[in-house]
């Protein structure tokens, strides 16, 4: 995870759900967190769970003048997150009213849109805003037309705004269900046999719970579109089975194993460690692409293991093992 010590983080949509999950683990993460949404009661007790550094502030972003005046008491931010909840736009295409969809534009994609444009004088250069959108943008679900369309309309703002904000990073995290207020719409009953469907249809067998997602989020949900295993392995940063080893390391001159011995790619296939040491320190290129060659192999293997450890039951065993190799080792 960023060090997020001296960073100051604005969640609007923090009072609940999500935004509140997102707002614990920043908060634990020793980032300065304020917490944003309408209702100031509700707000202030979130705000007393959180740590003594967190503060909040009520407004209602679907009204501009009142994101304006809050930003400017807000001040300077290093990351938005936009977790609020529109509401409206759910129905059966047949019966989805323009009105209702209206209000759902208004409460979800406008909010995200004018917070995103205004916090840009406050933001910071190196800064990000995130938008929480949701997988109706992505699946098919009768009765999610409505839904679809309006975060579809969020994440489509995404890659174009990231190109023109860079170096400012733009992501949207997009949830399936999630146990959240969100469906307080729903009586208790109808709310478990909608949860309990839901469970069924998913790899994991149950909804999510928000931390799932900030879990995710904290990991970098972009992750595998990501410079991490090319750049490592340029720089000499291999990732094994047994942990990292760093290949320019003294320990390695003479060793004749392959980076990893249970790696099957065409650099632990042919090379050893001690040749690829020379190569490294002997500055030839050839051992950047030999490197990169099996860290692409290390994460292509691991999506693999990920996948099946989802169909054989077997994840949060896998998940552990995997975070178990976090650090360098003694490979
Ligand atoms: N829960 C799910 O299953 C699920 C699935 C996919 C996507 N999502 C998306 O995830 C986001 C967060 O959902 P959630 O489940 O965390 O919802 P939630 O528990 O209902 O929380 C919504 C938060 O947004 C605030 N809010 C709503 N309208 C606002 C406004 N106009 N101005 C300022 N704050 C406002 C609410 O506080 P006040 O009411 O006091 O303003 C509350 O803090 C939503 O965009 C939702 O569409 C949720
Ligand atoms: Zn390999």
């Amino acid at each position: 995870m960023f060090n997020l010590k001296e960073t100051k983080i604005l969640i609007v949509g923090g009072s609940s759900g999500v935004g509140l999950a997102t707002a614990k683990l920043l908060d634990q993460a020793g980032a300065s967190v304020i917490i944003a949404a309408r209702d100031e009661k509700k707000l202030e007790h979130t705000r007393q769970l959180l740590g003594i550094k967190a503060r909040a502030i009520s407004f209602d972003a679907s009204e501009k003048e009142q994101i304006v005046v809050a930003l400017e008491k807000v001040g300077s931010i290093d990351h938005l997150v936009i977790a609020l909840s529109g509401g409206k736009g759910a129905g059966s295409f047949e019966t989805l009213t323009s009105a209702n969809l209206r209000t759902g534009f208004a409460g979800k994609f406008w909010t995200h849109f004018s917070l995103a444009q205004e916090s840009l004088p406050h933001l910071s250069a190196s800064g990000s805003i995130t938008f929480v959108s949701a997988i109706s943008a992505r699946s098919a679900n009768p009765g999610t037309v409505g839904l679809s369309a309006i975060n579809s309309a969020i994440e489509g703002m995404v890659k174009p705004l990231a190109v023109e904000l860079k170096p400012r990073r733009v992501n949207a995290v997009s949830p399936g269900v999630v146990d959240t207020p969100w469906w307080d719409w729903l009586s208790p009953d109808e709310k478990r046999e909608t949860f309990n469907r839901f469970a069924q249809a998913a790899p994991v067998g149950r909804v999510g719970k928000p931390e799932d997602i900030v879990t995710a989020v904290s990991m970098g949900v972009d992750l595998f579109d990501c410079v991490i295993p090319t750049r490592n392995a340029r720089n000499g940063t291999l990732f094994t089975s047994r942990g990292k080893l760093v290949i320019k390391n003294a320990q390695f001159t003479e060793d004749e194993r392959p980076i990893d011995e249970s790696c099957e790619c065409y650099t632990c296939r042919t090379f050893s460690r001690a040749y690829l040491r020379h190569l490294y320190i002997a500055k030839e290129i050839l051992v950047l692409r030999l490197l990169t060659t099996h860290n692409l192999f290390y994460y292509a293997e691991l999506m693999k293991g990920i996948r099946s450890s989802i169909l054989d039951g077997d994840f949060p065993n896998y998940i552990s093992r995997v975070q178990s190799l976090g650090g360098e080792r003694e490979n």
